[in-house]
């Protein structure tokens, strides 16, 4: 979060000026390893603020993540409670706390809608939901033209496959960013909001990015990338967006060659100057009250 310091900036200027800080409780749904539980709901606990931070996740090895991110390092009052639960199901009772959120966790379900509504059941009348999600069909990208590299034409063809792919294989929705202010409508919330943010911005030429995050980042990339299991799924859902096999796995060895140059050429200290292709996708806050 170092060289995105932006991220939680936004979540925090954002959250705080339309609830204007008086947040009595917080629950984050879909918690996983507590991003915004951490980030944001952490800095309430404490000092006559939130009286409770409550992140939940279906999945315990995801909040057994959370919780050892917690730490020793945090004290009791300021630690974040992580409870295993289905969002479609949260086992609290109505109007339970102030602010409900939730990040890339809507986009995940089959039926975002169920998951909504319980969220603004447990939300406290005049309290807000408020959830974060990316729109995969709504990014932006440019490679110069003397780099010579297809690399970014390619990812845009195999994002809106991926999308595709994942509608039709899982129900799930990666372009439901702009879809979020009906959907809170839908769910019986009023007054609505909606801010937007580049979250995922990949360009390497960013002063901000150390050299040693880059290769950390690439280097996490291509593992992903060699790993079987991983790429088999992956291919199964572009297949299903509409690519062919022998397309997607020449198109998989290209982008691995590429970053496997990138990543010597970050090793070796070069210049990362010329690196100035640009690939981002955006995340949109949007937010209802009670
Ligand atoms: C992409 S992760 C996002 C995690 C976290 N919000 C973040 O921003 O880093 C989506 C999370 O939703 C959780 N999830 C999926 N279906 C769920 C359900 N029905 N109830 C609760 N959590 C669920 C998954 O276990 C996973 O941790």
């Amino acid at each position: 979060m170092k060289q995105r310091p932006w991220i939680p900036l936004f979540y925090r200027s954002s959250l705080m000026s339309r609830t204007g800080g008086r947040i009595s409780g917080l629950l984050d749904v879909g918690c996983g390893s507590g991003f915004l539980a951490r980030f944001f709901g952490r800095g309430l606990l404490g000092d006559g603020g939130a009286s409770r931070v409550v992140g939940v996740d279906i999945s315990g090895k995801s909040l057994q993540a959370a919780r050892d991110e917690e730490g020793e390092r945090v004290s009791v009052s300021r630690r974040v409670d992580y409870i295993q639960a289905d969002a479609y199901h949260l086992p609290f009772r109505p109007s339970a706390f102030g602010l409900v959120t939730s990040r890339t966790f809507l986009m995940h379900l089959t039926s975002p809608e169920k998951a909504l509504r319980e969220m603004a059941r447990v939300c406290r009348r005049d309290g807000f939901v408020a959830p974060v999600e990316p729109d995969w069909g709504a990014f932006s990208s440019y490679t110069p033209k003397e780099s010579g590299t297809k690399e970014v034409s390619d990812g845009e063809i195999v994002l809106r496959a991926e999308i595709r792919g994942r509608k039709k294989l899982y129900g799930q929705d990666p372009t439901i960013g702009r879809r979020l202010p009906d959907l809170l409508h839908r769910a019986g919330l009023k007054e609505i909001t909606i801010d937007g943010i580049f979250e995922v911005p990949m360009t390497p030429c960013d002063s901000r990015t150390s050299r040693r995050s880059l290769i950390s980042e690439d280097a996490l990339t291509l593992k992903h990338l060699s790993d079987r299991k991983r790429t088999d799924e992956y291919v199964k859902v572009l297949v299903a967006g509409g690519l062919s096999e022998a397309w997607i796995r020449r198109y998989l060895d290209r982008r691995k060659a590429r970053l496997a140059g990138r990543l010597r050429q970050l090793k070796s200290h070069r210049s990362k100057e010329g690196m100035t292709s640009f690939f981002a996708i955006p995340f949109f806050l949007a937010m209802g009250k009670k």
